[in-house]
């Protein structure tokens, strides 16, 4: 067991606020999680996890005894001075973030000269400042505010938490600032300390710069296509520059989940709404869109009209390791195919319960194999491991039709074409081409 740390209060219990709050706990702080969604808070009290993290029940389970859940805010404010806000901030109808969770939170806080709101919930640049000046029109100047925000990916929070490239701490230089940095001193990681407005960028200019590598390679992969290149090798190529770097190179039907989409819009409303027009993200979403259908146009490029063609989707969630269908790529492609006629049917290992609510008149499969059974095409969403080990000789005589799209560039495209399918990946020049290794 760790030594005992500074006890902390975690208001919101979704994916971040509840891998912080075990992250914490590990570290050795006491940590009172508080939401007022009373079944949930019920549902963590039995020890359930409400969201599929690969890692979190055991950390959960591990530090129980550090962790009380809550919906009373104030056994938080009893035990801690630091609370750290993880709510959400959805993106409402004109792109900008809803910060209505945010404000309910500030709202309720008590005048105090010994607690901090520490934001881990991503917000516009400015928020900070506002939330100070609600502050101070409301008497309670005393409270402190830290923005701290948290770069983890789902599928990887728990590894992201304990062993981030670096903390962010934007403060205004008081006691809470040191507080936080000192909190996150065990895990040794580079620390940025600096003021709130550019802390709360850094996350978004992160989130853009991020989602625009995505972008980027994606259209390098449709120049790809149309010449004959192979953009796996121009990944390659590129990413062993060290200033351009390997991640977030890989081409596919675009990127999707809780942060990417929302944090491009809410940057591109941000600079809007303060007189500047971003246009490289316009474009950033813009790509993404296209490249989710570009799949439909594809599989009529090799089928024809789509109208009664049965379509295996393999995966529906917005990436591997988590049942999240936020975004996800699944979401349009389903209904752009519906929508041209076609039966879709679907198998996801994880998502199943979100799929069942999220994607009307998509048959859902229990199995890969029984996905692919009669498909006319199958199309890979979600590089879930278990696809890559398929065994391409069964999908092959399980399907009616021979077509493999890999929307993923995951699936061994040799093993494909030996069993006498036809592969088409994102980028990867012509299935002939592909053909010898
Ligand atoms: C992201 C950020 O990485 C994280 O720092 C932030 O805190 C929250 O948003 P997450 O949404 O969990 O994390 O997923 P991530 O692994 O970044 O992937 C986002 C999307 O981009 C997925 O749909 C993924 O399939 C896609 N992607 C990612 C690509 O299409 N190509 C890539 O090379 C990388």
């Amino acid at each position: 067991m760790s030594q005992q740390r500074p006890p902390i209060g975690v208001i919101g219990t979704g994916y971040v606020g509840l891998v912080t709050a075990a992250g914490f706990a590990e570290l050795g702080s006491d940590v009172v999680c508080v939401d007022i969604d009373a079944d949930k808070i019920e549902r963590l009290r039995r020890g359930e996890i409400p969201i599929y993290e690969p890692g979190l029940e055991e950390l959960v389970a591990r530090n129980r005894e550090r962790l009380t859940f809550t919906t009373r805010l104030e056994d938080a404010l009893e035990r801690a001075r630091l609370l750290f806000v993880a709510v959400g901030t959805p993106p409402t109808y004109s792109g900008d973030a809803d910060l209505s969770a945010v404000h309910q939170v500030v709202a309720a806080m008590p005048p105090s000269d010994r607690h901090a709101l520490v934001m881990k919930s991503t917000v516009p640049v400015g928020t900070g400042a506002s939330i100070k000046r609600i502050f101070a029109e409301q008497g309670k100047d005393g409270f402190s505010y830290v923005s701290c925000p948290e770069f983890l990916k789902e599928g990887s929070a728990v590894k992201d938490f304990l062993h981030p490239d670096r903390v962010v701490v934007g403060d205004d230089g008081d006691w809470a600032g040191d507080a936080v940095v000192e909190l996150y001193a065990p895990l040794d990681a580079p620390l940025v300390r600096t003021d709130i407005s550019s802390a709360e960028m850094v996350k978004l200019a992160s989130n853009a710069f991020l989602a625009t590598k995505i972008s980027f390679i994606n259209e390098i992969a449709n120049v790809c296509e149309e010449t004959g290149a192979d953009v796996m090798e121009v990944a390659r190529g590129m990413g062993l520059d060290d200033r351009i770097g390997p991640k977030f190179l890989q081409a596919g039907i675009g990127f999707g989940g809780s942060c990417f989409p929302k944090d491009v819009s809410a940057l591109k409303q941000l600079a809007g709404n303060s007189g500047y027009h971003f246009q490289l993200l316009n474009a950033v979403i813009e790509v993404n869109e296209l490249q989710k259908r570009r799949v439909v146009a594809k599989l009529q490029k090799h089928l024809g009209s789509l109208v009664g063609k049965r379509i295996a989707l393999l995966g529906l969630a917005f990436k591997p390791e988590t049942d999240d269908m936020r975004e996800a790529s699944s979401l349009v492609l389903s209904a752009r195919l519906q929508a041209d006629g076609a039966h879709v049917v679907a198998y996801d290992p994880i998502a199943e319960e979100q799929a069942r609510r999220l994607l009307p008149g998509v048959e859902l499969a229990p199995g890969a194999l029984d996905a692919v059974q009669d498909a006319d095409a199958v199309v890979l969403v979600t590089e879930w491991q278990e696809f890559k080990e398929l065994d391409w000789r069964e999908v092959a005589s399980a399907m009616r039709g021979t077509l493999v799209i890999d929307g993923r560039n995951a699936l061994d495209a040799h093993a494909i074409l030996a069993a006498g399918l036809s592969y088409e990946g994102v980028g990867r020049g012509t299935v002939a081409s592909l053909a010898t290794p």
